[in-house]
């Protein structure tokens, strides 16, 4: 893979992201040790956790594995986190980052985010704000947020005055967020996608296989090209090496824009919409 070929978007802090991440959601120990090399070497520069994934130490491994091998180094490497729900609060937030911290065996994070807005237990902002404060100490690059929906997102802003660079949300054929993605156009925000091929459950349709078959790629390859052109980051995960190498292999085909119009109708279609959770309801009230 020609590295130079993974395209890049620049968040409202100047920093440069590597537009396609790989997703470690359901990756563990040696499974995950193994697939974060073989990504890194496949031609990944952006790796996707969360300490609610529970990989952060083998995710972490990988990397420093790969980096000890001469693959890669680490300036090279755009990693992410998140924060648990359960960790929210000033004080907590920052204790949680640097523990992350300490699992990946990482000197720094490259973004950090807060995991879900979990609004029935009202810390978002004040966890927003800690970790906020911890740009400018050398322990991480950017700060984000994920599944923030339009009210949190400019109560966040109003309250701590500082934009976040990314908000991570689902987002796949079927699920195009449009509205939420005018709104970080208008704030300077990058929107990422997660389940960005709808977990290959919505790759199985016809039109995405009938775009497929036209631009010669498969409906997977097709769904993230479609990111790409919305202008999204997104982090697929997969387990195996050939389809880590086909989900990054992206720059030398384009969708028109009747292909693009074609996928994004497919929110209108019988079926689809959102897989997993509302974020005003999840992961709901505090017990
Ligand atoms: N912020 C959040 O709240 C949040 C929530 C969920 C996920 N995430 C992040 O987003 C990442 C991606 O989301 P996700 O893992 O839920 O779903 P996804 O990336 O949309 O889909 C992953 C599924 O698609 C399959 N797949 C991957 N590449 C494929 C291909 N080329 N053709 C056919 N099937 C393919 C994978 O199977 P194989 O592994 O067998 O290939 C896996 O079952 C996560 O891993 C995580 O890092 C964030």
């Amino acid at each position: 893979m020609n590295i130079s070929a993974v395209p890049t978007v620049t968040l409202n802090d100047g920093t440069e992201m590597p537009q396609i991440g790989l997703g470690t959601w359901k990756l563990h120990d040696d499974e995950a040790v193994r697939v974060v090399r073989e990504a890194i070497a496949a031609g990944y520069r952006h790796i996707d956790t969360a300490a609610l994934y529970g990989n952060e130490e083998a995710v972490g491994r990988g990397i420093r594995d790969a980096i000890a091998a001469g693959d890669v180094t680490r300036d090279e490497l755009f990693v992410t986190t998140k924060l648990l729900n359960e960790d929210q609060g000033s004080q907590r937030a920052q204790e949680a980052f640097r523990e992350s911290l300490g699992r990946l065996g990482l000197e720094y994070i490259d973004l950090y985010m807060v995991h879900w807005p979990w609004p029935q237990r009202g810390l978002y902002v004040e966890s927003f704000e800690a970790i906020a404060k911890l740009q400018g100490l050398g322990v991480v690059q950017s700060v984000g947020v994920a599944n923030f929906y339009e009210e949190v997102l400019r109560e966040l802003i109003e309250r701590t005055g500082v934009f976040p660079a990314v908000n991570q949300v689902e987002l796949h054929p079927g699920f195009s967020q449009a509205g939420l993605r005018a709104l970080h156009e208008e704030l300077g925000i990058v929107t990422e996608a997660w389940a960005p091929l709808g977990r290959g459950i919505v790759l199985m349709n016809p039109v995405l296989d009938d775009i497929a078959i036209r631009v010669g790629r498969t409906p997977a390859q097709v769904a993230l090209r479609w990111l790409l052109q919305l202008g999204c980051s997104a982090v697929p995960k997969t387990a195996h090496a050939g389809r880590l190498a086909a989900n990054l292999d992206l720059a030398s085909f384009k969708l028109t824009r009747d292909q693009m119009d074609a996928i994004t109708a497919l929110d209108d279609a019988a079926g689809f919409g959102r897989i997993f959770a509302d974020p005003r309801e999840y992961p709901g009230e505090v017990g």
